[in-house]
């Protein structure tokens, strides 16, 4: 059957992708290269999109200003990491605009009959812009009378011809089939239009939006401060490659940071790891902490860091060695290892933490011996469904 999703308005866009962008250059692998590409990447995200003195800039956006005020619930659907950026970037979007958002895994929201109306602003967030799942449940989407706008890395895929509005992230191709540079430009560029959608609703205090923006702009340069200090992450990661479970904790806006680690490690190093909220441990998951456990701690949060610090301390109790990565001054207590990260806004910190976490997984699987760009039964891309 033909389905027909009414005229869609597009303008020319031109790529700008070159050969030296999809060879390795001096890197072993595509995923260490894209790694450290996050600064350069985010840089071409953010490009002419943020003005302190004026606010943020989506020409592709001007026929939904006028309907921003009528939407009254925001879908964040996605695949694999894409999805984990939806997490990431849900707790900004809910304090700038005051409206419920509801990330959903794409192969999962088209069965659960999902409320959608013309109320509904739906974001489809693909690297690749091919993804089955989330191409399909776009086209839900779209007959359910939403206003769709797609995130999309790749100029001309399919997810960008059936959106009203298609973003595009400008990270540059990203060959390694564990992303790493697609995720931070997403945080980045959701991060950017939630303001803009802010500025435009009037729905945040000029203060936020100011503070936001100011951080955003030095995002890239505080990356690079953490690329250019990678020992204790290697000796670390030697440390854990050959274990056989490694969990990943964290609250608030850690665990959606816990959770996108959690998968690069099991992606490319083949090691089982879980991501658990830090206050859910004591529900079932402490019971599998035994002497040697790897336990990765992420405490960037003062609010929750007391907290965390605690749950930290029950799994150190029953042996685990704790690997901490933290943005804040904690007191002493006895972990094995700690990784000092710049502060930012909380709001926007997955973009900063997630970096250790990928190198983790980067130096276990070298350590391991594996093909970290080519990991064993998953694809780039995932075109069936
Ligand atoms: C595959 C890849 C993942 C990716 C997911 C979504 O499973 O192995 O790395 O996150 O697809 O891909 P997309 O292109 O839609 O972001």
């Amino acid at each position: 059957m033909i389905k027909i999703f009414g005229k869609i308005n597009k303008s020319l866009t031109k790529g700008n992708w070159n050969t030296t962008l999809s060879s390795k250059n001096e890197f072993d692998d595509f995923m260490l290269k894209e790694i450290y590409e996050q600064p350069s990447a985010l840089k071409e995200t953010i490009e002419s999109r943020i003005n302190l003195n004026k606010p943020c800039n989506f020409n592709e956006l001007e026929d939904i200003k006028k309907i921003l005020g009528t939407f009254d619930h925001i879908y964040m659907v996605a695949c694999g990491t894409a999805m984990h950026a939806g997490i990431a970037v849900k707790k900004l979007y809910e304090k700038l605009l005051n409206i419920p958002v509801t990330v959903e895994i794409a192969s999962e929201f088209r069965y659960q009959n999902p409320i959608i109306n013309k109320k509904t602003l739906a974001i489809f967030i693909s690297q690749s812009g091919e993804t089955a799942d989330t191409i399909a449940a776009l086209k839900l989407a779209k007959e359910k009378n939403a206003t769709t706008i797609c995130i999309s890395n790749v100029i001309g895929s399919t997810i960008t011809r059936y959106s009203d509005y298609s973003l595009y992230t400008h990270a540059g191709p990203e060959i390694a089939v564990a992303s790493t540079k697609a995720y931070t430009s997403q945080i980045m560029l959701l991060g950017i239009l939630a303001i803009y959608f802010a500025e435009n609703m009037q729905s945040a205090p000029e203060s936020i939006i100011k503070e936001l923006k100011e951080e955003l702009l030095i995002i890239p340069n505080k990356i690079n401060e953490i690329l250019n200090n990678t020992q204790t992450i290697k000796s670390f990661a030697k440390e854990a490659a050959n274990k056989k479970d490694v969990f990943f904790i964290g609250r608030g806006i850690d665990y959606a940071v816990a959770l996108e680690g959690s998968l690069k490690l099991k992606e490319i190093s083949y090691i089982h790891s879980e991501a658990y909220p830090s206050g859910e441990l004591k529900h079932g998951p402490i019971a599998l902490i035994e002497n040697g456990t790897i336990v990765v701690s992420i405490i960037t949060d003062s609010n929750l860091a007391e907290k965390s610090i605690n749950n930290v301390q029950e799994v150190i109790t029953r042996g685990a060695n704790v690997f901490v990565i933290t943005n804040q001054e904690l007191p002493d207590f006895d972990y094995n290892e700690i990784i000092h990260i710049p502060k930012t806004n909380t709001l926007i910190s997955p973009m900063l933490s997630i970096i250790p976490l990928q190198l983790f997984s980067y130096y276990i699987a070298k350590e391991k011996k594996l093909d970290v760009d080519k990991p064993r039964n998953l694809a780039k891309s995932v075109t069936v469904e």
